[in-house]
C-alpha cells in the first residue's frame, strides 16, 4: 500500500506548487497524477500571470483586488481576494529565484503586459508560453525535493474513514491494478472541466476528476454555473489564442472592419473583461455582422517583429490550424468554453469542508474570481492557493495522529469497476459525451434563459442516468484508454447538473452568467454563492454560503 503524509492529486501548476511548498516544510509527499506532470494542462496557459509588482507607481496590491472584485461582478469574496492579491508579489519573486524565465523590460526588470479588466499593465509574462515556462520550473523544484510522482495513476475516488479524508483509490493505468493511496492530507489539483462541452481551450485531460470525487464524496460544489467563455480561440478547433495579443494591442473586427468593442466598453474596448468581450462578440455574430460566422482577431498593425518575440506560439498555432500568417492576415476566432469559475467549495486556505480535504488551482472554488475571472489571475490563483493549502495540510498533516487505511472505500471502488468491466451492454462513453456536449454547447452557452436551462437539466439527468450503464468493450489490463475514458465521461456527467441547475436557478444576469430572461443584476436577492450537494436524484442547491465583503460595496459595473 502506498502512504505518505500529504498526497497531491494531479501534477499541473497547483499541485506541483502544493507539493514543493508541502516538501518545504518538511511533510513526506507525493503527487498522484493521471499524466506526467510536464504534460498537465496548465502548459497551455500563454499570456501572463498577474501581480502588482511595484514596478508602476500607479499600481498595488489593493489595485489588483479591486479590479478582480469588480471583474467578479462583486461574487467574489473580499478576503480571499485580498489575500490573494497580497501575496501575488512575493509568489512570483519565489518564481524568479528558483530559475523562471520571465521575460523583461529592457533595464532587467520583469516585464508586465496590460490584460483585460486590468487597472494598469500587471500581467507577468514568458512571451506567450507562461504556463510551460512555470510548469518546468516547478518541475525542476519537483526534482530537488525528491518528490515521489506516481504518474500514469488515475485517482477514482476519495478514501473517507469516520468523515475524514485518508487519500484516494487510484487506478495504476500501467498495469490495470486499484491502489490505495493513503494520506493524512489530500490536495486535490486536478484542474478544470472543460471537455464537458463541445469546443474547449482545454485538454483532453480536463474532465473534472477532483471536483467530481469531491461531490461524490459529498463535499458541495460551489458557483458552478460561472463558465468562463474566452473570446479568442480558434474557430477550427477551440484551441487559444492568447489574451495577450489585445494585451500587446491587436484588434476584434467585424464584417465591417469595425472595432465594434468600443460600442459595448468605451472605456476599455478589446480590454474589457472577457465576459463583456465574448458577449459583444456573440452579438455581433448574431446581428449578422460576423465574418461566415465568426470575429477577426487583427494582430498585423503589430508588425512581424513584434509578433515574433512577445507572441510566436499563437502565430505558430493559428498557421497550424488555418494555414493563415497572424503577421499577414487577420485570424478568425470565436469565444470558446475556457475555464471553470466554480468548484469544490474551499476557504481561503484551500481546507473543504472534510477534514484532511484541501483543493487548490481550477478544481478549487476559493472564490477569488466569483462571476467572472480575469485573465492572468489562473496562474496566479495556482500558485498563492497551492502553496496555501500545502502550508495548511502539512500542518493538518502534522498534528494529526495515523489514519486508518480505507480497505472499504477500496474494495468499493474494486467492486464497481469490476461491475463495469463485465458488462456487455450499454451505450460507449463516446456516445454518452457527445449528447452531454451538446446539450451544455447549445442550452448553457453564453446567453442562457430558462427554457433552454429547463431542457438541459433535464437531458443532463438522463445523461447522468445514461453514464451509470455505459460498457467498456476493451476487457483489457494495460493503458485501458476506453475504460479511463469512460470513467472520464461519468465524472463529468456528474459534475454537468450542478453547473446547469446553478443557472437555472439563479434568475438574474451577473458576470460570465448571462440570463436573457433575467437581463440585471439583482444584488438584493444575488448576493450569496451557489453550493450544489450531491444526491442520488442530482444536485440539491444550498444558498445559505453569502458573499464575503471586506472594501469594496457593489457598484455599476462598467468598462
Ligand atoms: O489568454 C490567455 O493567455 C489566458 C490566460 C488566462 O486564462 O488567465
Amino acid at each position: 500500500m502506498i502512504k505518505h503524509d500529504v498526497v497531491v492529486i494531479g501534477g499541473g501548476l497547483a499541485g506541483m506548487r502544493a507539493a514543493v511548498e508541502a516538501a518545504e516544510h518538511g511533510a513526506d509527499v507525493a503527487i498522484v497524477s493521471k499524466m506526467h506532470p510536464v504534460r498537465s494542462h496548465s502548459g497551455a496557459a500563454q499570456g501572463g500571470i498577474n501581480a502588482a509588482l511595484g514596478n508602476r507607481e500607479d499600481d498595488s496590491p489593493e489595485n489588483h483586488a479591486f479590479d478582480c472584485v469588480k471583474g467578479s461582478d462583486y461574487l467574489a469574496d473580499q478576503d480571499a481576494v485580498e489575500a490573494m492579491c497580497e501575496d501575488a508579489p512575493r509568489q512570483i519573486i519565489w518564481l524568479e529565484h528558483r530559475g523562471c524565465i520571465f521575460s523583461r523590460m529592457p533595464d532587467g526588470r520583469i516585464a508586465q503586459r496590460p490584460f483585460g479588466g486590468a487597472g494598469s499593465p500587471r500581467t507577468c509574462y514568458s512571451a506567450d508560453v507562461t504556463g510551460l515556462v512555470i510548469l518546468h520550473t516547478l518541475w525542476e523544484q519537483l526534482e530537488r525535493f525528491g518528490v515521489k510522482v506516481y504518474e500514469e495513476y488515475f485517482a477514482t475516488a476519495l478514501a473517507v474513514e469516520d468523515g475524514i479524508g485518508t487519500g484516494v483509490v487510484a487506478y495504476n493505468m500501467r498495469n490495470g491494478e486499484l491502489e490505495l493511496v493513503t494520506a493524512k492530507a489530500t490536495i486535490f489539483a486536478t484542474g478544470g472541466l472543460g471537455r464537458v462541452y463541445a469546443k474547449t481551450t482545454n485538454g483532453y485531460a480536463s474532465t473534472g476528476d477532483g471536483m467530481a470525487i469531491a461531490y461524490r464524496a459529498g463535499l458541495p460544489l460551489m458557483d458552478m454555473e460561472f463558465v468562463q467563455f474566452h473570446p479568442t480561440s480558434l474557430k477550427e478547433n477551440g484551441v487559444l489564442l492568447s489574451e495577450a495579443a489585445r494585451g500587446e494591442g491587436a484588434f476584434l473586427l467585424n464584417k465591417d472592419g469595425e472595432r465594434f468593442m468600443f460600442k459595448y466598453a468605451p472605456n476599455k474596448g478589446e480590454l474589457a473583461s472577457r465576459d463583456v468581450v465574448s458577449r459583444a462578440e456573440w452579438t455581433e455574430i448574431q446581428a449578422g455582422r460576423g465574418v461566415d460566422g465568426c470575429i477577426l482577431l487583427d494582430l498585423r498593425h503589430l508588425g512581424r517583429e513584434k509578433i515574433l518575440e512577445r507572441l510566436p506560439q499563437i502565430r505558430e498555432l493559428a498557421l497550424d490550424a488555418t494555414g493563415k500568417d497572424a503577421i499577414e492576415t487577420p485570424i478568425p476566432i470565436l469565444p470558446g468554453m475556457h475555464y471553470q469559475m466554480g468548484g469544490v467549495a474551499t476557504d481561503k486556505f484551500g481546507a473543504t469542508q472534510m477534514p484532511g480535504v484541501y483543493a487548490a488551482g481550477e478544481c478549487a472554488c476559493v472564490s477569488v474570481h466569483g462571476a467572472n475571472r480575469l485573465g492572468g489571475n489562473s496562474l496566479l490563483e495556482t500558485i498563492v492557493f497551492g502553496a496555501r493549502s500545502a502550508q495548511h495540510a502539512a500542518a493538518y498533516a502534522k498534528k494529526v495522529g495515523e489514519v486508518r487505511p480505507s480497505e472499504r472505500t477500496l474494495k468499493a471502488e474494486k467492486d464497481r469497476i469490476a461491475e463495469l468491466m463485465a458488462r456487455s451492454k450499454g451505450e460507449r462513453h463516446s456516445a454518452v459525451r457527445k449528447r452531454m456536449n451538446a446539450v451544455m454547447s447549445e442550452d448553457v452557452f453564453i446567453f442562457r434563459n430558462e427554457a433552454q436551462l429547463k431542457q438541459a437539466v433535464s437531458a443532463l439527468a438522463e445523461v447522468r442516468e445514461a453514464a451509470k450503464n455505459m460498457t467498456v468493450m476493451d476487457k483489457s489490463k494495460t493503458f485501458n484508454t476506453d475504460l479511463v475514458g469512460t470513467l472520464e465521461t461519468q465524472f463529468l456527467a456528474e459534475i454537468a447538473e450542478p453547473i446547469a441547475l446553478g443557472a437555472l436557478n439563479r434568475q438574474e444576469s451577473r458576470g460570465a452568467q448571462a440570463r436573457t430572461d433575467f437581463a440585471e443584476r439583482d444584488d438584493e436577492k444575488w448576493m450569496k454563492h451557489t453550493l450544489m450537494y450531491r444526491t442520488d436524484n442530482g444536485p440539491r442547491a444550498d444558498y445559505s454560503r453569502g458573499v464575503v465583503l471586506t472594501k469594496w460595496q457593489p457598484t455599476v459595473r462598467t468598462y
